[in-house]
C-alpha cells in the first residue's frame, strides 16, 4: 500500500499486490485519476470525437462506448451534435462508474447502461473500446472484437486504445521509464508510482502492437491504422 499524500486521491483501498479494483476507486475522482495516469489521454478523446462525425451522420447511427467509466468522451461526441441525433449507448461492469456518468452527463441522449461488454448484441456504427480490453481475459479477446466486427453495420469502425508491451526489453524499458517519469510530474510520489504498477500485476494484461494486430486481423477488419499514440499508449482506427 502507498501513501497517498502526494495525489491527493483516495486510491489505498486498491493498491496491494494484484488488487487494482475499478469499483473500489471513487468513481467521481476517475477522470482525475486517468488523465494523471495516461499521457495524452485528452488528444485520444478529441480525436475520437471528432472522428466520429464519420461514422454517426445518420439519425439511426449507433454508437457504443464499452467500458465508458463515466461517460466522459460519449458527452464529447454528443457535444457534436443535435440531441437525439443519433443514438449513445454506454456500458460498464462497474455500478458506481455508471451511477456517476448518469449524474455527470445523463440525459436522454446518452443510454448510460450497467453491464458486460460482451452482452451487447445489437447493430452498431461505431464501438470505442478505450484502454477497457486490457483488463479483460486475453482468450476472450478475439471472439470479443469478432463480435464487434460482425455487429457493425457496413462502413462502420472501431477504436480500439490500449496499453502494450513491447516486444523488445529496451523498448520497453524507455517506455516504463517515460510513463513513470511523467506520473512523477503529474504530483504522484514515487511510492504510489511503484502501488499503481504493482496493483495492476494479473489484472491489466496489455499485449504487444503486432498480438493486438492480429487479433484485429482474425476478427475480419478490412483495415486499421494507427491514430494515436505515447510510449507503450497505441490507438487505432479499424474500419469494418
Ligand atoms: C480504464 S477504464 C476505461 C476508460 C474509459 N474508456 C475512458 O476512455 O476514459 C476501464 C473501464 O472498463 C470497465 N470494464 C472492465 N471490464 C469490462 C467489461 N468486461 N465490460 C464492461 N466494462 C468493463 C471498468 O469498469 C472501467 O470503468
Amino acid at each position: 500500500m502507498f501513501s497517498v499524500e502526494g495525489s491527493g486521491e483516495a486510491l489505498d483501498s486498491v493498491t496491494q499486490t494484484g488488487k487494482w479494483d475499478f469499483a473500489k476507486i471513487p468513481a467521481k475522482e476517475f477522470e482525475n485519476h486517468i488523465e494523471r495516469n495516461i499521457p495524452a489521454y485528452g488528444f485520444a478523446h478529441s480525436f475520437v470525437a471528432r472522428a466520429s462525425d464519420f461514422f454517426l451522420s445518420s439519425e439511426d447511427s449507433v454508437c457504443v462506448d464499452f467500458g465508458c467509466s463515466t461517460g466522459n468522451l460519449l458527452a464529447s461526441i454528443r457535444a457534436r451534435r443535435p440531441i437525439g441525433s443519433c443514438t449513445l449507448v454506454g456500458i460498464d461492469l462497474v455500478p458506481e462508474m455508471i451511477d456517476t456518468a448518469v449524474k455527470l452527463y445523463g440525459d436522454e441522449s446518452i443510454d448510460f447502461r450497467v453491464g458486460a461488454m460482451r452482452d451487447f448484441d445489437e447493430p452498431l456504427d461505431l464501438a470505442l473500446c478505450v484502454f477497457t480490453l486490457q483488463f479483460t481475459e486475453i482468450e476472450g479477446r478475439g471472439a470479443f472484437l469478432s463480435q464487434v466486427q460482425n455487429q457493425l453495420k457496413p462502413g462502420g469502425a472501431l477504436f480500439l486504445f490500449e496499453k502494450t508491451t513491447s516486444k523488445s526489453g529496451r523498448m520497453q524499458e524507455v517506455f516504463s521509464h517515460a510513463l513513470s517519469d511523467w506520473k512523477l510530474s503529474q504530483g504522484y510520489t514515487p511510492e504510489e508510482v511503484f502501488g499503481k504498477q504493482q496493483s495492476l500485476v494479473g489484472v491489466m494484461k496489455p499485449l504487444t502492437r503486432d498480438e493486438n494486430e492480429d487479433l484485429l486481423r482474425a476478427a475480419g477488419f478490412s483495415s486499421f491504422e494507427q491514430v494515436w499514440g505515447w510510449g507503450a499508449f497505441v490507438g487505432w482506427l479499424a474500419l469494418k
